[in-house]
């Protein structure tokens, strides 16, 4: 028993501890995908009695207590109308493409979509509102640093979520460029350990990108970044830092991702795992139809969906019907994600034009998943403990299918018009050859076994970065040490230049004896 008079401190403490915070949670993005990673981090939130402003382009239709969403799906309208852009992103035109994540096109699109977000009128209007506070900003990180600042906007701590794996561009914002002999680019296809070719196409892709990134994106950044927010802040009355010390002041970075999936990268103290909180914690009940597929599917089902932004319906007619030829030679019952109502299906073949994902991974009758490698599919997949047959397409695909084939509970086949034989091979492999599944379920416990839940955990770190004051202790010293002294090429000068200046005084000193010498060895001739 505490003694009384302590009873009212330990009262205030709980009470201060649970103190509600502010925070601002930007997620733009008008992808599915990405949505359910931001609104993963509204409902943590929420749950731990924090208020949230959520910029969104797909709001929730219901309110909720505690919310307010600044809505940005006039964004998603705008580049609906883009014709060019939509076609590109198609899955039959993307049949033999290169990963158009490492292009040019890449870059400026994703410059693009974080310039219109933050110009958008809504946002504007909230931004410049000096009403509005918080103790603690989270942004997307999506290819684009400037948006760094918001948070001196609000003078709160930044805190980035890197949606991904880890990879140099996120990491450097926290601490520095990872070795590329050992941690590859998000749009590499390959892994570590690599060889010797593998290593200098990793050093090339980085230095190709830094060059580009350094040399053209960051000085559009700069001038955006110096027309947009003065004026924000002037109207709020607070004066902002420098383009650098905005973009490098992060106090935390979130990864969506975990060692058990992926590469067990060197991170900084400040940046933490927090890969599968967008899983709900309860799962939620199928719906009649599919429950009863699931649970009568006596040789099991096959669950194949290719995520929310490539489209099934969007295959040519050809690679359609071949797939659905070869799904009904399976003896399995199949739920395919298809945007469309079709004519003769198999009877074997059931398609959703969406699918519960996580619920049909939860089911026991579940044999295996074919994805299209996405950062959600591939955690939920583990999360279930469910193997994978991958077809990448583009963007992390590759690299989170690499980690899978690795890893050993996934086929990898190669998209193509033709692909329903690799697609068959890889079923049928897995369901003859248990170590796959035996796989997914060893990685799926260590995925699990975790001090925390990773939505525990990312509401924790927040908290505490707003307890720390801005949790400076945590950051990495390198996140300030320019490349060139991170490079020793300060050194490197002095000894070049120091070489030099000693080459020249030997040549001044040593020359002139040397050009004595001869009259030296002619008098001793002389003499001889
Ligand atoms: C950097 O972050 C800290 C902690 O949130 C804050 O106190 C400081 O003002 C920030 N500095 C700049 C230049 O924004």
């Amino acid at each position: 028993m505490l003694p009384k008079k302590y009873t009212w401190l330990v009262l205030l403490s709980i009470i201060s501890l649970n103190e509600a915070l502010r925070v601002l949670v930007w997620f733009p993005l008008f992808s599915k995908s990405h949505n359910i990673l931001g609104r993963g981090v509204v409902n943590h939130l929420l749950k731990a009695g924090h208020e949230v402003v959520h910029v969104t382009s797909m709001p929730q239709k219901a309110p909720l207590p505690n919310l307010t969403e600044i809505d940005l799906s006039s964004i998603e309208e705008a580049f609906k109308q883009d014709k060019e852009s939509n076609e590109h992103f198609k899955l039959k035109n993307l049949v033999g493409q290169k990963n158009f994540g490492d292009s040019i096109f890449f870059l400026y699109l994703s410059y693009e979509i974080n310039k219109v977000s933050l110009e958008h009128e809504a946002v504007q209007t909230f931004l410049a509102d000096p009403k509005q506070k918080f103790d603690a900003v989270i942004l997307e990180w999506f290819f684009s640093d400037f948006i760094a600042g918001i948070a001196p906007l609000f003078n709160a701590p930044l805190i980035w979520m890197g949606s991904t794996e880890a990879h140099w561009q996120v990491l450097k914002l926290v601490d520095e460029i990872p070795n590329p002999a050992y941690s590859v680019d998000l749009f590499s296809v390959k892994r570590p350990p690599l060889t010797f070719w593998e290593r200098m196409v990793e050093l090339w892709t980085l230095a190709k990108r830094y060059v580009i990134i350094n040399g053209v994106v960051v000085p559009f950044e700069k001038r955006l970044y110096n027309t947009i927010f003065p004026d924000l802040a002037a109207k709020r009355g607070v004066t902002m830092p420098g383009y650098d010390d905005a973009v490098y002041n992060a106090s935390l970075m979130y990864l969506y991702s975990h060692p058990s999936i992926g590469t067990p990268f060197r991170l900084p103290q400040n940046a933490k795992y927090v890969g599968g909180y967008h899983v709900d914690t309860e799962v939620k009940a199928l719906p009649k139809d599919l429950q009863k597929i699931m649970d009568e599917a006596k040789d099991g089902v096959i669950y194949f969906s290719m995520g929310s932004n490539l489209k099934s319906v969007d295959m040519t007619e050809n690679m359609r019907n071949s797939l659905l030829k070869m799904f009904s030679k399976l003896k399995q019952k199949v739920i395919w994600k298809f945007e469309e109502d079709l004519q003769n299906v198999p009877a074997n073949i059931h398609l959703v034009k969406w699918a519960p994902q996580q619920s049909i991974l939860a089911h026991p009758n579940l044999k295996m998943f074919i994805t299209h490698g996405g950062q959600l599919s591939t955690t939920e997949a583990i999360h279930f403990g469910v193997p994978v047959v991958g077809i990448p397409v583009f963007g992390d695909q590759y690299v989170n299918t690499k980690s899978a084939v690795d890893k050993g509970f996934c086929i990898s086949v190669t998209l193509a018009e033709d692909m329903s034989d690799d697609i068959y091979a890889a079923v049928q492999e897995i369901l003859r050859n248990p170590a796959y599944k035996t796989k997914a379920k060893e990685l799926s416990a260590i995925f699990h076994d975790r001090p925390m839940k990773p939505g525990e955990e990312l509401v924790y770190w927040l908290e505490y970065v707003v307890r720390t004051h801005g949790a400076k202790h945590l950051r990495s010293p390198a996140v300030n040490v320019p490349m060139y002294q991170k490079l020793f090429l300060d050194l490197l000068l002095i000894v070049v230049v120091g070489s030099y200046v000693l080459c020249k005084i030997k040549q001044k000193v040593f020359g002139k004896r040397k050009a004595d010498k001869p009259v030296k060895s002619g008098k001793k001739t002389k003499t001889n």
